[in-house]
């Protein structure tokens, strides 16, 4: 089994709550000998009022253990309604991991957002240490998902994802030379990515993979581009490539804003460094509209909703292009030669011939030329949607879970990850 004190497992090789809603991976870290997926839980149902951060540890990234709640609210004024996504960073040999406070007034209305911070030193207890700095000014309550890391200059950055007063997003970052004392640097992008800011934009996340700096983030609100296939969620996540520059606290942006996966669902990733120096990525399969995720049919089932993707291995080419592939240790996979009742499985496609599976009567996947497109009958308005890829799909791995599945080119340019019912 996945998750091995589990009773019943719902996935094969995704992790799933057992109840209620699960949204973001937080706090992904390798500490102490454990591997530590914490995530966005609503062990109260399957809505988003309330959050406390859910916890997986596994030792070999195959089998996982399902342990008690990491972070619950407890903090009136600061946390009350919601452990909100954030990061882990280990520091003095103590994991301390930084999160957004939510708090909601009678009505259950998000009013107010804190940037909080807790350690633990056995990786399972936490204690809170409360809130890290004022709410800066200029921007709404929208302000939320620290991440953190230590420049080559030895100082701290965290960053968050904003909202300015004028309902744009942005990435700010703030500084501390002493890990504790932070002062506000104000926006990584200044007047660049103007196109991809959205209304707000959340889960930013700086990474070094290969030599090279990714900003990834979760831009809300971008129009949809049909002709091109782009955004065509209701948000969507994508990553650039540039530099950090450490005396500005600026990100200088080398490339476009290109999507990390092009299913109905992926988003707000986080990522994390193996002990072998790989670095490996999660994400949410999971973003969707309101009413399609009101009735999402593991509702009605068994009361729990949404998954994580699969872990993936990064890294990024010579063309600044992020390649993305399951990670070895799951990446048993079985050549997939006869399309009929191809079932449950993880399969390689070896094939420069055109195929299609049905995966049932709503889900179909087909290869046409350069493309494999995804149609999907859309469970809540019976509405038929396609999402796609385009690129070298002779050679594809397509790992099919029981009801969400993940498609990548070989060559790792390509990935799409969609619910399938
Ligand atoms: C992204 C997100 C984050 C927030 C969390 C709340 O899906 O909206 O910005 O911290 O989910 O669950």
């Amino acid at each position: 089994m996945l998750v091995t004190n589990d009773k019943i497992a719902f996935e094969k090789y995704h992790l799933y709550p057992t109840e209620g809603l699960l949204n973001d991976p937080n706090g992904l870290v390798y500490f102490n000998g454990q591997y530590h997926v914490f995530y966005q839980w609503n062990p109260k149902g399957c809505d988003h009022k309330y959050k406390v951060w859910g916890h997986f540890i596994s030792k070999d990234l195959t089998t996982w253990e399902r342990v008690e709640t990491a972070l619950e609210p407890s903090l009136e004024n600061l946390d009350s309604a919601g452990i909100y996504s954030g990061a882990a960073y280990v520091h003095d040999n103590r994991l301390y991991v930084f999160y957004t406070g939510n708090v909601r007034n009678e009505l259950g209305q998000s009013v107010k957002s804190s940037q909080m911070w807790a350690v633990s030193d056995d990786g399972i207890h936490f204690e809170k240490l409360g809130e890290l700095f004022p709410h800066p000014k200029g921007f709404t309550k929208d302000v939320r998902d620290p991440m953190v890391w230590q420049g080559k200059n030895g100082h701290y950055f965290l960053i968050l994802g904003a909202q300015h007063d004028n309902q744009v997003g942005d990435i700010i970052a703030y500084e501390s030379t002493d890990f504790k004392n932070w002062t506000f640097r104000g926006s990584i992008l200044g007047n660049q990515l103007q196109n991809v800011r959205g209304y707000m934009l959340e889960c930013p996340g700086f990474i070094e993979v290969d030599g090279k700096q990714v900003l990834m983030f979760s831009p809300q609100g971008l129009t949809p581009d049909t002709d091109n296939h782009r955004y065509e969620n209701i948000h969507n996540t994508g990553y650039v490539v540039g530099k950090f520059d450490e005396s500005s606290a600026t990100f200088n942006v080398m490339t476009d804003f290109e999507e990390v996966d092009k299913g109905f669902e992926f988003y707000a990733p986080q990522t994390m460094i193996a002990p072998d120096g790989r670095r490996i990525m999660w994400g949410w399969a999971g973003m969707m509209t309101p009413d399609r995720e009101g009735s999402v049919p593991t509702i009605a089932a068994n009361n729990w909703v949404h998954v994580l993707s699969l872990p993936r291995e990064l890294h990024v080419n010579n063309q600044n292009k992020l390649l993305q592939r399951p990670i070895s240790e799951i990446l048993e996979v079985k050549q997939l030669t006869n399309f009929d009742h191809v079932s449950v499985g993880k399969y390689a496609i070896d094939t420069n011939t055109n195929w299609e599976i049905v995966l049932s009567d709503s889900s179909k996947l087909r290869r046409m030329d350069n493309k494999i497109i995804f149609e999907r009958k859309q469970w809540e308005s019976g509405q038929v949607e396609t999402r796609q890829i385009t690129g070298n799909v002779n050679q594809v791995i397509l790992i099919i879970d029981n009801d969400v599945l993940e498609l990548y080119t070989e060559d790792g340019l390509e990935s799409m990850t969609s619910r399938w019912f």
